[in-house]
């Protein structure tokens, strides 16, 4: 496994890589979900590179970024075991130098749900993801369905950009009473973690209401927050019951809507959906 830290040595390298190149972006701190991406990457390409960088420029200036968890070792042990081909940990500086002054803008799609509760988190995630794509030129990408607006942001972004290479979605991995896994997760203390369930709880109820014939989005709203609310420590930021492309918000809920919810446990911030149907 070959570990890169310059965009200058990673061009070096790139055509000495067997094609279809794989690629799997994070931020660090990898847990079961991640490494479910490399799997799928490693299953798929001759060539699998993963990159671990914490991404200023989605974080907001009263968000986590400082705080973010980090462990490169075990993160590269982690790689190391799921025969990843190549690392790419670049400094914040190299992403960004000083003079560093284009972003990529997503429009409406990044202006809803996440983006409106963290403005300016879909220019860096778009960026940064643009710039990992230019430098890295993979044929297959692989993203987590848990992010399922950044997922769709990225799928537009290619598209409209002309960027020559596949978004891969991957289902979700959860722990075994349903809490999506997340990096997030290891700033719960033991009462929020033991009331995180609850979400997962939230959406399968959605899914089940949908299933027993009820379309009525608000209706499902109502009682996906009354479970919420009965969980003392969780405070609800949003739930939505969207159209699965555009994401505007529905009335009557359709097959494969999206039903997604961001809630804080303490200082935590959870997101988590599902596609109902
Ligand atoms: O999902 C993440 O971990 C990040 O948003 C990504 C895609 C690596 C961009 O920084």
């Amino acid at each position: 496994m070959k570990i890169i830290k310059t965009i200058a040595e990673f061009r070096k390298l790139r055509p000495k890589l067997t094609a279809p190149v794989g690629f799997v972006p994070t931020m660090g701190y990898l847990h079961e979900g991640h490494l479910v991406l490399v799997r799928r990457a490693r299953a798929e390409n001759p060539s699998v590179a993963v990159s671990i960088f914490v991404n200023p420029t989605q974080f907001g200036p009263k968000e986590d970024f400082a705080h973010y968890p980090r462990d490169p070792q075990r993160d590269l042990a982690l790689l190391e075991k799921e025969g990843t081909d190549i690392v790419f940990m670049p400094s914040a500086e190299e992403i960004y130098p000083p003079d560093f002054n284009s972003w990529v803008e997503v429009g409406k799609l990044a202006g809803k749900l996440e983006g409106a509760a963290r403005p300016g988190h879909f220019r860096g995630v778009a960026t940064v993801v643009a710039k990992l794509f230019n430098i890295v030129q993979p044929d297959r990408a692989y993203f987590g369905q848990k992010d399922a607006q950044q997922l769709l942001v990225i799928k537009k972004m290619t598209a409209d950009l002309d960027m020559n290479l596949e978004i891969v979605a991957v289902p979700t991995v959860r722990e075994p009473d349903g809490l999506a896994m997340s990096s997030r997760n290891t700033y719960l203390n033991a009462g929020e973690r033991k009331q995180a369930a609850v979400l997962y709880q939230a959406l399968n109820l959605a899914q089940k209401l949908y299933s027993g014939g009820e379309k009525d989005a608000k209706a499902i709203l109502k009682q996906m927050t009354a479970l919420i609310q009965q969980q003392p420590l969780a405070d609800i930021e949003y739930i939505s019951i969207a159209d699965a492309d555009t994401l505007d918000e529905l009335d009557r809920v359709k097959p494969s809507a999206l039903v997604s919810l961001a809630v804080r446990f303490g200082n935590t911030r959870l997101i988590d959906n599902v596609a109902v149907g």
